[in-house]
C-alpha cells in the first residue's frame, strides 16, 4: 500500500513561533475536526503530521528541516503524510516544494487554512502536492471558533471548570515593514476583525470559564475597524462579565494615543503591563530598521506611560548586531536598557531574512562572535535589572490568577501570575486554575516571585 492509499484521519499538530501561530493551530483544529479528523498526542500513531512553522529567524527554519527528517526517520518506512503550515511556507514555498529529500505532501500559508481539507484530499488522491500560500487582504477567520487546547492539569481542575487564558486574534498581518522583519511578507497586509464578532467570541469564552483573554495581532494596537480603534475594542471587551483580565500583544510604539493610555489606566480589568519592543537604542540603527521613532521619542513614551499608569510593568524586544551596528551604537542600547529599567527583555541576534529590505540593502556584516558577545553583555545587564525589579515586590500584596501547575505532581505548589504578568510560586498547593488569590510576596528570584496566600480561609482543600 502506498503512502497515499491509507485512510488519513489521525492528525498530530506541532506549533512553532509566536502566540499567533498557537491561535492559528486552534483554528486549524476547529476546521479539520468539522471534517472528521481526529487530533492525537502521539505522533507515531498519526496518519498526518502537520508542523505550523515560524520564519522569524534562521534558527527557526533549520529546526523545521531537522524535524521533518526526524519524523520520516522515526516512522521507519511506515506511511505518513507531512504538511507544513504557517509563516515559513509563504516565505520558502519554492524551496520546500522542490526539495525532494523533504517529501512534503502539502503546504498551507496562514491565510489558507480553510482550504486544508481540500489540500489534504488533493495530496492523498492523486499524489500531487496540495499547496496554497495565497495571502488575503480580508481573511480574519471570524467565522471559525477555535478549538482551544486545555493545557491544565486535570487533577486540579473540577468539571465544568474555570479555565485560564484564551488567545484571540483581533487583527492579522502587518504594514510596517521594519527592514529586518519577514512578517509583512509571510502574513500579508493588516486587517482587523469586526468588534462585534470579537465580543461574541469573548462572551462565549467567558461562558466556558475562561478568566483572561489576550488580544493578539502582529501590530495589535493599530487595530481599526471602520471608526473603531483599539481603545474602543479594549473597553468593549472589558464589559464582558466573567472575564477578569485582559492583556494584549504585540503592540508597536507608534500606536499609543493618550486616549488608549487613559483607558488602560482607568479600567481595572486591563492589566497594567505593556510589551514595548525597542529593538535598538541608537538613532542611526533605528532609522535603518525603519522603526519610525528615535531613542528620545521612545524614552518620552515610556515616561508618559509610567506617569499615567502607576505600577506599569514593561518588557521589550532587542536585536543586537543589526548590519553596520558599531560598538558605540550597541552601547546606546545598553544605555536605554539601564535608563528604562524594563522588567524583562527578549533579546535576539540579528538574523538576515530572505526578501526583507535589510537583506537587500545592508550586508550582514557584524560577525556572529560580535553578536554573541553583545547579546551576553545585554543579557547580563538585564538579568540584574530583572532581579532588582522582582526584589522590589517583596512585602507587596498582589492578586494572582492561578495557572496550570508546572507539573502534575501533587507535591508541586500552585503558581499564578500578577496583573503585571509576573510569575508567583505559592507556598501552598491545591489552588484551582482560574482562581484569583491574594498573596503577599515573601521572596524573589531573577525569574519569579514567591508568595504566601492571604485568603487562606478560602483555600479549596480546607473547604
Ligand atoms: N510585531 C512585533 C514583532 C514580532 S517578531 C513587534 O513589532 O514588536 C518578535 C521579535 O523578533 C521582534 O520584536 C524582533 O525583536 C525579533 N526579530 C524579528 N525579526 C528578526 C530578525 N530578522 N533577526 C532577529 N530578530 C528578529
Ligand atoms: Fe515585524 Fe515590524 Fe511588523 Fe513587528 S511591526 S511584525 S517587527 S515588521
Ligand atoms: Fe514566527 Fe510568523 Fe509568529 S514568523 S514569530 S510565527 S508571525
Amino acid at each position: 500500500m502506498s503512502d497515499k492509499e491509507i485512510k488519513k484521519n489521525k492528525v498530530f499538530l506541532e506549533t512553532y513561533g509566536c502566540q499567533m501561530n498557537e491561535y492559528d493551530s486552534e483554528l486549524v483544529r476547529a476546521i479539520l475536526k468539522k471534517e472528521n479528523y481526529e487530533f492525537i498526542a502521539d505522533e507515531r500513531e498519526a496518519d498526518i503530521v502537520m508542523l505550523n512553522t515560524c520564519a522569524i529567524r534562521e534558527h527557526a527554519h533549520r529546526k523545521i528541516y531537522g524535524r521533518v527528517h526526524q519524523i520520516r526517520h522515526d516512522r521507519m518506512g511506515k506511511p505518513v503524510m507531512i504538511g507544513l503550515l504557517g509563516c515559513m511556507v509563504t516565505n520558502l514555498r519554492q524551496e520546500l516544494l522542490e526539495d525532494h529529500s523533504l517529501k512534503i505532501d502539502f503546504i498551507a500559508g496562514p491565510d489558507s487554512y480553510k482550504r486544508l481539507p481540500d489540500l489534504i484530499r488533493e495530496a492523498s488522491s492523486d499524489g500531487t502536492k496540495g499547496y496554497d500560500v495565497t495571502l488575503s487582504e480580508f481573511e480574519t477567520y471570524s467565522d471559525i471558533y477555535p478549538t482551544r487546547e486545555d493545557r491544565g492539569n486535570p487533577s486540579t481542575r473540577p468539571s465544568g471548570s474555570l479555565r485560564v487564558n484564551a488567545w484571540i486574534a483581533v487583527m492579522r498581518g502587518c504594514n510596517n515593514f521594519c527592514t529586518f522583519c519577514v512578517v509583512p511578507y509571510t502574513r500579508g497586509r493588516e486587517r482587523s476583525r469586526d468588534p462585534q464578532n470579537i465580543i461574541d467570541e469573548v462572551r462565549r469564552l467567558a461562558s466556558e470559564g475562561f478568566k483572561q483573554v489576550t488580544l493578539l495581532g502582529q501590530n495589535v494596537n493599530s487595530y481599526r475597524y471602520e471608526t473603531h480603534d483599539f481603545a474602543y475594542l479594549m473597553e468593549e471587551v472589558s464589559k464582558v462579565k466573567g472575564i477578569e483580565r485582559i492583556r494584549f500583544t504585540s503592540p508597536h510604539p507608534k500606536d499609543f494615543p493618550d486616549r488608549f493610555l487613559d483607558v488602560m489606566a482607568n479600567n481595572s480589568k486591563i492589566c497594567k503591563q505593556i510589551h514595548l519592543p525597542l529593538q535598538a537604542g541608537n538613532n542611526r540603527v533605528l532609522e535603518m530598521m525603519d522603526r519610525t521613532y528615535t531613542q528620545e521619542e521612545f524614552l518620552g513614551l515610556v515616561e508618559k506611560m509610567r506617569s499615567r499608569i502607576p505600577g506599569l510593568v514593561l518588557s521589550t524586544d532587542i536585536i543586537v548586531g543589526f548590519p553596520t551596528e558599531t560598538e558605540e551604537e550597541f552601547e546606546d542600547t545598553l544605555k536605554v536598557i539601564s535608563q528604562v529599567q524594563f522588567d524583562s527583555a527578549f533579546t535576539f541576534k540579528y538574523s538576515e531574512r530572505k526578501g526583507t529590505i535589510a537583506s537587500k540593502k545592508y550586508p550582514d556584516d557584524v560577525t556572529d562572535a560580535q553578536k554573541t558577545e553583545r547579546i551576553m553583555r545585554l543579557n547580563e545587564l538585564q538579568k540584574g535589572i530583572t532581579y532588582k525589579k522582582n526584589k522590589a515586590h517583596i512585602g507587596q500584596t498582589h492578586t494572582i490568577l492561578i495557572e496550570p501547575a508546572i507539573s502534575d505532581k501533587p507535591s508541586h505548589n500552585s503558581v499564578g501570575r500578577t496583573d503585571g504578568n509576573k510569575l508567583v510560586l505559592l507556598s501552598q498547593n491545591g489552588y484551582r486554575m482560574g482562581e484569583m488569590v491574594k498573596v503577599k510576596v515573601t521572596d524573589a528570584t531573577p525569574h519569579a516571585l514567591k508568595g504566601h496566600p492571604l485568603n487562606l480561609s478560602f483555600h479549596p482543600s480546607s473547604c
